[in-house]
């Protein structure tokens, strides 16, 4: 885990909107291998996007091959209403850059089907070879995107109730109105999240502080879910003072020293080697959208946290089934031979293709 430790939210967000930029840069995207961005909503990333737009303006950086992926939206609220997340957007960066507006993915909170909509997302990312640099917020109960507290660690983008911390916090955009905010949204699940090649989050203000202190200090833990991205390889979180209020001082200063030692978050940690994709343009299209049909029986192999590093495991080691195995193999062996004949070993899978 990086922290980069800030005095106040302007000096966070230009760290960031300079650490953005500089990876878009040393990535040098084309039309054909462009440069995958997943971004938030939120007051926190505003100053963000607000010097982004002055740095394109000011011509250090262009979004034309840079292809985005927006977190979440509402559930049911009307596209041009002033608070869904499109409209966010829009108002404030995808109207100012450069950014060709094929490039822009944002779920679409209203579709007929939200699973489709949410399966087809997914899959859109995939074309794209994955997302390079997830930039994303944090709830003040530790939520990343709308991962709420108690969803789960391997989940995909989907369709999630808003917890009521939440609607209570959103409501400041809703003139203080719980009974306005949506009580739904689409949103990347946290596996999305995790198989971003690197996240970002920023975190400012003194309500945050729990959420970061539980995020870093605390374990891994569904119900806070910034947590997971201890597992993640490459995550940055860049605080300001306030939002460090309940870490230990000891934290603070070991963060603290790191940059003081002469590194930062653009030389610490394992080297950043960007991937090889397969990548297929957007004009390729999906080739088959997902269906009842189409869904593979068998769980797919890389639903687990941050499986890039684990490849190298044996799938077989996680299932029940050749658990049960090497019960037969091992923990009965010692029994006698007609008592072992009585007993069940049976495997789970077989089991459930049976009843
Ligand atoms: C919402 C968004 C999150 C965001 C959070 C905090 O719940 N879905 O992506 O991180 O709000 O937003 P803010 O920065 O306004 O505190």
């Amino acid at each position: 885990m990086r922290v980069i430790i800030r005095e106040n939210p302007r000096e966070v967000s230009e760290y960031i909107a300079d650490y953005i930029i500089s990876r878009i840069k040393s990535f040098r995207p084309t039309e054909d291998q462009p440069f995958v961005l997943g971004l938030p909503t939120g007051s926190s990333p505003e100053i963000i996007y607000k010097n982004l737009v002055q740095r394109f303006r000011a011509g250090d950086i262009s979004f034309k091959n840079v292809v985005t992926f927006n977190m979440d939206e509402y559930v049911g609220l009307p596209r041009d209403h002033p608070e869904s997340y499109h409209s966010f957007m829009y108002k404030h960066f995808f109207s100012h850059v450069d950014i060709p507006p094929q490039n822009i993915n944002i779920l679409n909170g209203n579709a007929h089907d939200l699973a489709a909509e949410c399966a087809s997302f997914e899959s859109r990312i995939a074309a794209y070879g994955g997302i390079e640099l997830f930039l994303g917020g944090v709830g003040p109960d530790g939520h990343i995107a709308f991962n709420e507290p108690g969803s789960s660690l391997s989940s995909q983008t989907r369709v999630k109730t808003l917890a009521y911390d939440t609607i209570l916090a959103n409501s400041r955009f809703f003139d203080n109105d719980i009974n306005q905010v949506p009580r739904m949204a689409l949103t990347v699940g946290i596996q999305t999240i995790m198989d971003a090649r690197e996240v970002v989050i920023v975190a400012t203000g003194h309500h945050k502080a729990i959420a970061v202190q539980q995020g870093l200090e605390g374990g891994v833990n569904h119900m806070c879910t910034l947590s997971s991205l201890q597992l993640h390889q490459h995550p940055l979180i860049v605080c300001d003072r306030d939002s460090t209020l309940e870490l230990k001082v000891k934290t603070v200063r070991y963060f603290e020293s790191i940059e003081q030692a002469g590194t930062d978050a653009r030389t610490q940690g394992p080297p950043l080697v960007y991937r090889s994709k397969t990548y297929m343009s957007a004009s390729m299209g999906i080739t088959q959208q997902p269906s009842p049909a189409t869904t593979p029986k068998k769980v797919p192999k890389d639903l687990r946290i941050n499986t890039e590093f684990n490849r190298a495991m044996d799938d077989e080691e996680l299932t029940p089934d050749s658990m049960s195995s090497r019960m037969v193999d091992s923990a009965i062996s010692g029994i006698d031979t007609t008592l072992k004949g009585d007993l069940i070993f049976d495997r789970m899978g077989a089991r459930v293709a049976t009843n």
